[in-house]
């Protein structure tokens, strides 16, 4: 086993079980690109502050530059007993460089080098995470500048209750989906934060220049206490909100797909290549897709909740718990990654039944608001039309028809006030072409918004 850089005040080798235990090195490896980033930045920085040779500075830059591309290469493992990343990273720049690689750490601390990394990383994998979310809103405008004429029931408790088109449906899911993008570019903001400098916890004596190190990795800020930069993982906390509210969204959208899919909708056909068959039942046709990413939010729930209690306790400033962290936050990462491309496929090639959606919206008597607004036009109040709409509703029931093909004697028996202009007054048409307020969902009035967030 290696020595470890620690072992000056110790006086016996730590126990081989204790240090597997310790070990992040199998999962922290991930961030190799981040930590030789980092260290690049800062080595740079000691050079320019006079506080390693130029030469030293030389050397070490070069000498992470051949460990960065032997890892990517494969030509060099992570197979070793090292504590974590860091340590290996330095370990290895030590055996091809020699002294000049035990200066690299100098005025830094693991503490603020790890806190660093984790923002690196996070910030470089969020920019594919957020252009994956836009393509998937592309998708969905797609599809909705398609169908801002495809009238279908809008639900509420699931029993049909208004009539919309499908274009309004996806808007919501857009609207959803824009609010998590910005939620991510948000998180993004606070992440982009360099902890370097902060040292262990109180900083350090060396006339460093953090500024400089901030700017050269392309960081907005530098953590304004030393403390809270060692201690902080806010930032991993927002960013797996940010995934678990828009696992949300996608699990709700997944639930109306299964459901719109099935026999009983048929809204929906999956396209062959984006579902599964049965192993048993031949005839099966299963939303597989879908039904993971149900199951995938609460994964990302429970990496949430990991974060929230490993740091809920923890007393100022590092503590080894925070380690931790680490995985639940690569599995949000992952996760994300993994879900959204073969979502958005799913949405982009399936096929969307016009003729069920209109036949949905014709049934279930969604006109019967319109019908009581009709009524209010003609100087009932309100109240009594919702009242004599419902008996209309009743009455269909229990003839077996629907409001609209009720004939004009039938409507009189409900009240004399009821002339020829109903039925284009309730037609399906008219229902939905009326609603044009903002937000409404007006055939003209989605497209407007649709053009508006393009
Ligand atoms: N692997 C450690 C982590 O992820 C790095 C920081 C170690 N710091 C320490 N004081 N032991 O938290």
């Amino acid at each position: 086993m290696s020595k470890p850089m620690w072992t000056g005040r110790f006086t016996k080798a730590i126990d081989k079980a204790v240090n597997d235990y310790n070990s992040s090195l199998p999962f922290d490896c991930r961030m190799y690109r981040q930590d030789i980033r980092g260290s690049i930045a800062h080595s740079q920085m000691l050079a320019k502050q006079g506080i390693i040779s130029e030469k030293d500075a030389e050397d070490i830059k070069n000498g992470l530059l051949s460990i960065e591309a032997d890892i990517d290469s494969g030509k060099l493992t992570f197979d070793s007993d090292a504590e974590d990343i860091h340590m290996f990273i330095e370990a290895e720049l030590t055996n091809r460089i020699g002294d000049a690689g035990k200066r690299l750490h100098t005025g830094r601390s693991r503490n603020d080098q790890v806190a660093l990394d984790q923002r690196l990383y996070l910030v470089d994998e969020s920019s594919d995470i957020i252009m994956t979310l836009d393509n998937l809103i592309h998708i969905l405008r797609n599809i909705a500048l398609d169908h801002t004429r495809t009238y279908m029931p809008g639900y509420t408790h699931l029993q049909r209750a208004q009539p919309i088109t499908y274009a309004h449906y996806l808007s919501a899911y857009i609207e959803m989906f824009r609010r998590d993008k910005e939620r991510f570019e948000q998180a993004v903001k606070r992440a982009n934060i360099s902890p370097l400098g902060s040292g262990a916890l109180a900083g350090t004596t060396y006339p460093l220049d953090r500024v400089m190190v901030a700017d050269s990795l392309g960081m907005d800020s530098v953590a304004l206490c030393s403390l809270d930069g060692v201690s902080d993982r806010d930032f991993a906390i927002e960013f797996a909100s940010a995934a678990s509210i828009l696992m949300m969204h996608l699990s709700r959208m997944s639930e109306e797909i299964i459901l719109y899919s099935s026999q009983e909708f048929k809204f929906y056909e999956l396209d062959d290549s984006y579902s599964t068959g049965s192993s048993m039942m031949p005839q099966k046709k299963n939303p597989d897709v879908a039904e993971l990413t149900r199951g995938k939010t609460g994964r990302v729930y429970g990496d949430l909740i990991s974060l929230l209690v490993i740091m809920k306790g923890l007393p100022l400033t590092y503590n080894k718990d925070m380690q931790e962290v680490q995985e639940s936050l690569f599995d949000v990462i992952d996760t994300i990654k993994a879900v959204l491309p073969p979502f958005a496929g799913m949405l982009r090639t399936m096929t969307i039944r016009k003729d069920k959606m209109e036949e949905a919206a014709l049934g279930g008597f969604t006109n019967a608001t319109d019908l009581a607004d009709y009524l209010v036009r003609k100087g009932i109040p309100f109240r009594s039309t919702h009242e004599i709409s419902g008996k209309l509703v009743h009455y269909c029931i229990e003839n077996n028809t629907s409001l609209e093909k009720l004939s004009l004697v039938e409507f009189k028996q409900f009240s004399e006030l009821i002339e020829d202009d109903v039925y284009d007054a309730i037609s399906l048409e008219t229902c939905v072409n009326k609603r044009t307020l903002i937000g409404g969902p007006a055939p003209e009035t989605v497209l407007k918004y649709l053009n508006s967030i393009e």
